[in-house]
Protein backbone atom coordinates (compact mmCIF):
# COMPACT_ATOMS: atom_id res chain seq x y z
CA UNK A 1 0.00 0.00 0.00
CA UNK A 2 0.95 3.64 -0.59
CA UNK A 3 1.59 6.14 2.54
CA UNK A 4 -1.81 8.09 1.22
CA UNK A 5 -3.62 4.51 1.00
CA UNK A 6 -2.07 3.46 4.13
CA UNK A 7 -3.00 6.97 5.97
CA UNK A 8 -7.02 6.99 4.27
CA UNK A 9 -7.28 3.25 5.91
CA UNK A 10 -6.02 4.17 9.27
CA UNK A 11 -8.16 7.38 9.34
CA UNK A 12 -11.45 5.49 8.32
CA UNK A 13 -10.84 2.97 10.87
CA UNK A 14 -9.77 5.30 13.72
CA UNK A 15 -13.54 5.51 15.54
CA UNK A 16 -13.63 1.78 15.32
CA UNK A 17 -9.79 1.10 16.20
CA UNK A 18 -10.13 0.19 19.53
CA UNK A 19 -13.23 -1.96 19.02
CA UNK A 20 -11.89 -4.70 16.57
CA UNK A 21 -8.43 -4.70 18.85
CA UNK A 22 -9.76 -4.00 22.23
CA UNK A 23 -11.94 -7.27 21.59
CA UNK A 24 -10.62 -8.68 24.88
CA UNK A 25 -8.96 -6.37 27.69
CA UNK A 26 -7.04 -9.90 28.60
CA UNK A 27 -5.42 -9.23 25.47
CA UNK A 28 -4.52 -5.74 25.65
CA UNK A 29 -3.22 -6.36 29.17
CA UNK A 30 -1.63 -9.56 27.91
CA UNK A 31 0.19 -7.49 25.14
CA UNK A 32 0.80 -4.77 27.75
CA UNK A 33 2.62 -7.03 29.92
CA UNK A 34 5.27 -8.44 27.02
CA UNK A 35 6.19 -4.83 25.94
CA UNK A 36 6.31 -3.45 29.55
CA UNK A 37 8.77 -6.52 31.02
CA UNK A 38 10.93 -6.64 27.63
CA UNK A 39 11.61 -2.64 27.21
CA UNK A 40 11.81 -2.62 31.04
CA UNK A 41 10.28 0.46 32.02
CA UNK A 42 11.00 2.46 35.08
CA UNK A 43 9.35 5.23 36.86
CA UNK A 44 11.66 7.81 35.32
CA UNK A 45 11.71 6.80 31.69
CA UNK A 46 11.23 8.99 28.46
CA UNK A 47 9.28 6.71 26.00
CA UNK A 48 8.27 7.40 22.25
CA UNK A 49 5.54 5.11 21.00
CA UNK A 50 5.76 5.54 17.18
CA UNK A 51 3.15 4.71 14.89
CA UNK A 52 1.16 4.65 18.30
CA UNK A 53 -2.65 4.61 16.64
CA UNK A 54 -4.90 5.27 18.83
CA UNK A 55 -2.29 4.68 22.39
CA UNK A 56 -3.91 1.35 22.87
CA UNK A 57 -0.41 0.66 24.38
CA UNK A 58 0.79 4.14 25.41
CA UNK A 59 -1.87 3.85 28.09
CA UNK A 60 0.06 1.06 29.60
CA UNK A 61 3.17 2.09 29.16
CA UNK A 62 2.34 6.32 30.52
CA UNK A 63 1.10 4.38 34.05
CA UNK A 64 4.90 3.32 34.71
CA UNK A 65 6.88 5.74 33.14
CA UNK A 66 7.81 9.30 33.23
CA UNK A 67 7.02 10.71 29.98
CA UNK A 68 5.28 8.83 26.91
CA UNK A 69 5.67 10.11 23.15
CA UNK A 70 3.20 9.35 20.96
CA UNK A 71 4.03 9.64 17.32
CA UNK A 72 1.61 8.83 13.80
CA UNK A 73 1.22 9.26 10.54
CA UNK A 74 -2.41 9.51 11.12
CA UNK A 75 -4.25 12.54 13.03
CA UNK A 76 -7.41 10.57 13.14
CA UNK A 77 -5.53 7.54 15.14
CA UNK A 78 -4.18 10.42 17.01
CA UNK A 79 -6.97 11.94 18.05
CA UNK A 80 -8.58 8.78 19.44
CA UNK A 81 -4.84 9.00 21.90
CA UNK A 82 -6.42 9.49 26.02
CA UNK A 83 -5.45 12.70 27.29
CA UNK A 84 -3.26 12.18 30.37
CA UNK A 85 -0.42 13.71 32.16
CA UNK A 86 2.64 13.12 30.84
CA UNK A 87 1.86 11.84 27.32
CA UNK A 88 2.15 14.06 24.11
CA UNK A 89 1.27 13.94 20.25
CA UNK A 90 3.20 14.39 17.33
CA UNK A 91 2.12 13.97 13.93
CA UNK A 92 4.72 12.70 11.89
CA UNK A 93 5.64 9.85 9.31
CA UNK A 94 8.94 7.39 11.11
CA UNK A 95 10.86 8.04 8.18
CA UNK A 96 10.58 11.97 9.00
CA UNK A 97 11.11 11.59 12.95
CA UNK A 98 14.10 8.73 11.79
CA UNK A 99 15.95 11.44 9.44
CA UNK A 100 15.60 14.72 12.24
CA UNK A 101 13.32 16.19 9.99
CA UNK A 102 10.31 16.79 12.58
CA UNK A 103 11.93 17.03 15.95
CA UNK A 104 9.85 14.95 18.82
CA UNK A 105 9.60 16.81 22.36
CA UNK A 106 12.78 14.92 24.17
CA UNK A 107 16.41 14.74 22.47
CA UNK A 108 16.53 11.49 23.82
CA UNK A 109 14.75 8.20 24.76
CA UNK A 110 15.18 5.30 27.99
CA UNK A 111 12.97 3.32 25.50
CA UNK A 112 10.77 3.10 22.39
CA UNK A 113 8.16 0.88 20.70
CA UNK A 114 7.30 0.61 17.16
CA UNK A 115 4.51 -2.16 17.17
CA UNK A 116 2.47 -3.21 13.89
CA UNK A 117 3.99 -0.20 12.24
CA UNK A 118 7.50 -1.33 10.46
CA UNK A 119 5.58 -3.19 7.57
CA UNK A 120 4.26 0.21 6.57
CA UNK A 121 8.00 1.45 5.96
CA UNK A 122 9.74 0.27 2.61
CA UNK A 123 12.75 1.89 3.56
CA UNK A 124 13.47 0.31 6.60
CA UNK A 125 17.37 0.38 7.25
CA UNK A 126 17.66 4.22 7.74
CA UNK A 127 14.47 4.52 9.94
CA UNK A 128 15.82 1.56 12.32
CA UNK A 129 19.40 3.38 12.50
CA UNK A 130 17.90 6.92 12.57
CA UNK A 131 15.54 5.98 15.39
CA UNK A 132 18.40 4.18 17.55
CA UNK A 133 20.51 7.28 17.56
CA UNK A 134 17.52 8.49 19.47
CA UNK A 135 18.35 6.11 22.42
CA UNK A 136 19.87 7.03 25.29
CA UNK A 137 23.04 4.63 26.31
CA UNK A 138 21.05 1.65 27.67
CA UNK A 139 18.03 2.65 25.48
CA UNK A 140 15.86 -0.08 24.37
CA UNK A 141 13.86 -0.41 21.13
CA UNK A 142 11.28 -2.93 21.06
CA UNK A 143 9.49 -3.89 17.26
CA UNK A 144 6.58 -5.95 17.85
CA UNK A 145 4.98 -7.07 14.66
CA UNK A 146 3.42 -10.56 13.39
CA UNK A 147 5.77 -13.64 11.85
CA UNK A 148 5.86 -13.83 8.14
CA UNK A 149 3.49 -17.48 8.46
CA UNK A 150 0.09 -16.25 10.54
CA UNK A 151 -2.31 -18.40 11.02
CA UNK A 152 -5.25 -16.55 10.86
CA UNK A 153 -8.40 -17.59 9.65
CA UNK A 154 -8.36 -15.61 6.53
CA UNK A 155 -8.93 -16.47 2.96
CA UNK A 156 -6.21 -17.68 0.53
CA UNK A 157 -5.39 -15.04 -1.47
CA UNK A 158 -5.22 -12.88 2.07
CA UNK A 159 -2.68 -15.17 3.67
CA UNK A 160 -0.94 -15.09 0.40
CA UNK A 161 -0.39 -11.38 0.06
CA UNK A 162 0.45 -10.90 3.56
CA UNK A 163 3.25 -13.57 3.47
CA UNK A 164 4.30 -11.51 0.25
CA UNK A 165 4.83 -8.18 1.93
CA UNK A 166 5.48 -8.73 6.14
CA UNK A 167 8.84 -8.30 6.64
CA UNK A 168 10.93 -11.10 8.22
CA UNK A 169 11.44 -10.12 12.26
CA UNK A 170 14.79 -11.94 11.56
CA UNK A 171 15.71 -9.09 9.41
CA UNK A 172 14.89 -6.72 11.23
CA UNK A 173 17.39 -7.83 14.25
CA UNK A 174 19.95 -7.35 11.74
CA UNK A 175 18.80 -4.19 10.81
CA UNK A 176 19.48 -3.38 14.44
CA UNK A 177 22.73 -4.83 14.68
CA UNK A 178 23.57 -2.94 11.51
CA UNK A 179 22.66 0.13 13.70
CA UNK A 180 24.87 -0.74 16.33
CA UNK A 181 22.40 -2.54 19.15
CA UNK A 182 22.30 -5.72 20.88
CA UNK A 183 19.44 -7.39 19.24
CA UNK A 184 16.87 -10.29 20.25
CA UNK A 185 14.31 -11.95 18.71
CA UNK A 186 11.26 -13.86 20.59
CA UNK A 187 8.05 -14.97 20.14
CA UNK A 188 4.55 -15.10 22.08
CA UNK A 189 1.32 -16.25 21.21
CA UNK A 190 -2.11 -15.41 22.85
CA UNK A 191 -5.33 -17.41 22.51
CA UNK A 192 -7.98 -15.96 21.14
CA UNK A 193 -11.43 -16.91 20.39
CA UNK A 194 -14.06 -14.98 18.42
CA UNK A 195 -18.44 -15.94 17.45
CA UNK A 196 -18.12 -16.44 13.77
CA UNK A 197 -20.49 -13.80 13.10
CA UNK A 198 -18.08 -11.24 15.12
CA UNK A 199 -14.78 -12.89 12.99
CA UNK A 200 -16.70 -11.82 10.20
CA UNK A 201 -17.37 -8.63 10.67
CA UNK A 202 -14.12 -7.67 11.98
CA UNK A 203 -12.72 -8.84 8.41
CA UNK A 204 -15.94 -6.81 6.70
CA UNK A 205 -14.69 -3.72 8.46
CA UNK A 206 -11.23 -4.76 7.05
CA UNK A 207 -9.86 -4.47 10.43
CA UNK A 208 -5.96 -5.80 8.94
CA UNK A 209 -4.92 -3.16 6.77
CA UNK A 210 -3.90 -5.73 4.21
CA UNK A 211 -7.74 -6.23 3.56
CA UNK A 212 -7.36 -2.56 2.31
CA UNK A 213 -6.42 -4.78 -0.94
CA UNK A 214 -9.48 -6.24 -1.71
CA UNK A 215 -12.79 -4.73 -3.39
CA UNK A 216 -16.36 -5.25 -1.75
CA UNK A 217 -16.75 -8.28 -4.12
CA UNK A 218 -13.82 -10.18 -3.60
CA UNK A 219 -13.87 -9.58 0.23
CA UNK A 220 -17.41 -11.07 0.23
CA UNK A 221 -15.75 -14.16 -1.33
CA UNK A 222 -12.98 -14.39 1.03
CA UNK A 223 -15.48 -14.34 3.54
CA UNK A 224 -17.49 -16.94 1.81
CA UNK A 225 -14.47 -18.98 1.89
CA UNK A 226 -13.66 -18.40 5.41
CA UNK A 227 -17.28 -19.40 6.44
CA UNK A 228 -17.07 -22.67 4.04
CA UNK A 229 -13.24 -23.53 5.91
CA UNK A 230 -14.83 -22.63 9.34
CA UNK A 231 -18.74 -23.52 9.82
CA UNK A 232 -18.17 -23.77 13.18
CA UNK A 233 -19.76 -21.10 15.60
CA UNK A 234 -16.69 -20.32 17.23
CA UNK A 235 -13.54 -19.21 15.50
CA UNK A 236 -10.49 -20.10 17.87
CA UNK A 237 -6.94 -19.47 17.12
CA UNK A 238 -3.33 -18.08 18.75
CA UNK A 239 -2.28 -15.10 17.77
CA UNK A 240 1.56 -14.82 17.88
CA UNK A 241 3.72 -11.70 17.89
CA UNK A 242 7.54 -11.76 16.99
CA UNK A 243 9.47 -9.12 19.88
CA UNK A 244 12.47 -7.95 18.31
CA UNK A 245 14.20 -6.32 21.02
CA UNK A 246 17.18 -3.28 20.57
CA UNK A 247 19.46 -2.72 23.39
CA UNK A 248 21.73 0.60 22.63
CA UNK A 249 25.22 0.09 24.11
C1 LIG B 1 -1.62 -1.52 12.89
S1 LIG B 1 -1.65 0.13 13.48
C2 LIG B 1 -0.79 -0.09 15.03
C3 LIG B 1 -1.14 0.96 16.04
C4 LIG B 1 -0.57 0.71 17.44
N1 LIG B 1 0.87 0.65 17.43
C5 LIG B 1 -1.17 -0.56 18.04
O1 LIG B 1 -0.48 -1.58 18.05
O2 LIG B 1 -2.34 -0.52 18.45
C6 LIG B 1 -0.40 0.94 12.50
C7 LIG B 1 -0.26 2.41 12.81
O3 LIG B 1 0.90 2.89 12.13
C8 LIG B 1 0.62 4.16 11.58
N2 LIG B 1 1.54 4.35 10.44
C9 LIG B 1 1.54 3.73 9.25
N3 LIG B 1 2.59 4.14 8.51
C10 LIG B 1 3.26 5.05 9.27
C11 LIG B 1 4.44 5.82 9.07
N4 LIG B 1 5.14 5.74 7.94
N5 LIG B 1 4.85 6.63 10.08
C12 LIG B 1 4.14 6.71 11.25
N6 LIG B 1 3.02 6.01 11.48
C13 LIG B 1 2.60 5.18 10.52
C14 LIG B 1 -0.83 4.09 11.18
O4 LIG B 1 -1.40 5.37 11.04
C15 LIG B 1 -1.42 3.27 12.33
O5 LIG B 1 -1.87 4.10 13.38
Amino acid sequence: MNRDVTREHYDRLAATYDENWAYSPAFVEWMTGCILGRLRVGGGDVIADIGCGTGLYARGLAEHAAAVVCADASEAMLAQVPVSDGVTTVAARVEEIAAGRVLLPHDRFDAMLLKEVLHHVEDRAPVISGLARLLRPGGRMLVVMLPTQITYPLFGDALRLFAEHQPDPAGIADLMRVAGLRAELTHEGFPLAFSAERYLQMVRNRYMSLLSAFDDEQLEEGIAEIRRDHPEERIEFTDTFAFVLGVAA
